[in-house]
């Protein structure tokens, strides 16, 4: 980036665009340490969620994508998944009043069809009710794969190309953005991943190819926006290149 282009975390917290994503991992150790069920963790990390939703503003996070469920998440306890759902859904009516008093805009990303109706209808509902906030933009990733997201982006550009609506030869990358469950957002500029494990797990596949990553070995039961507020910091000092030869 030139250094007569503003930074996306740089200047007054609240001028800032800077795209935040978390991959909040270690919920299930955190509480295993404690000899406590893994949904004690989870609900802890839902806690640490809110704050740091909360922290956003002087922080300088103006968009916070959070990955709360993936497609491989499935393969855990019939027990832990209907808990994790139930979770969603609590978080969502508990904190509706909370979040559009402080301009949160909030979207969920990830595929909706195999989750609970009720549940559909609530993503609906709070996506309604916050869609013209725009202090904090939060997206919640749940049923979330970049492969499955990648794939039914694929679908749905075929199906433009199918019905004549589409050029093949005038795709760019920006329609393949536009066809992805995150069109509107920007793209990450920093991706953080708490529990210590170093892989991306399926998060942002397509969206992230330039983000800067931090890694913690913090469990997110754990995680503060003072953390957070250090890492920000980290990125801050980054040279982001893209491509370029060091200035
Ligand atoms: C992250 O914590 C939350 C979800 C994946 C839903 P984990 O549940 O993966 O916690 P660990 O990795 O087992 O400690
Ligand atoms: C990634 O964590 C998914 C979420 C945080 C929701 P996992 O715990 O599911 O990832 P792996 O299994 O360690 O790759
Ligand atoms: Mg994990």
């Amino acid at each position: 980036m030139k250094m007569d282009q503003p930074r996306p975390g740089g200047g007054d917290p609240e001028e800032s665009r800077l795209h935040v994503a978390v991959i909040m991992d270690g919920n299930g150790r955190w509480a295993k340490n404690r000899g406590w069920p893994r949904l004690v963790g989870h609900r802890k990390g839902a806690e640490r969620a809110r704050e740091l939703v909360e922290a956003c503003p002087r922080l300088g996070i103006r968009y916070l994508t959070i990955y709360a469920f993936s497609t491989e998440n499935w393969s855990r306890t019939t027990e832990e998944v209907l808990g994790l759902m139930s979770l969603f859904g609590r978080y969502i009516k508990r904190e509706a009043s909370r979040i559009k008093k402080e301009g949160v805009r909030m979207r969920f990303i990830g595929d909706r069809d195999p989750l609970d109706p009720k549940l559909q209808a609530l993503f609906e509902w709070i996506e309604t009710e916050t869609a013209h906030n725009d202090r904090v933009h939060l997206t919640v990733a749940i049923n979330y794969g970049g492969r499955d997201e990648i794939r039914r982006a694929t679908q749905s550009v075929v199906r433009a190309v199918q019905a004549g609506t589409l050029d093949p030869d005038a795709i760019t990358d920006r329609t393949l953005s536009a066809h992805m469950d995150t069109a509107g957002l920007p793209d990450p500029d920093l991706v953080v991943r708490t529990s210590g494990e170093t892989r991306v797990s399926n998060y942002l596949l397509w969206q992230a190819a330039y983000a800067e990553y931090i890694f913690t070995p913090v469990l997110w039961p754990d995680f503060t926006p003072d953390i957070m507020a250090g890492f920000i910091e980290t990125y801050r000092q980054r040279e982001r290149r893209f491509g370029a030869a060091p200035a």
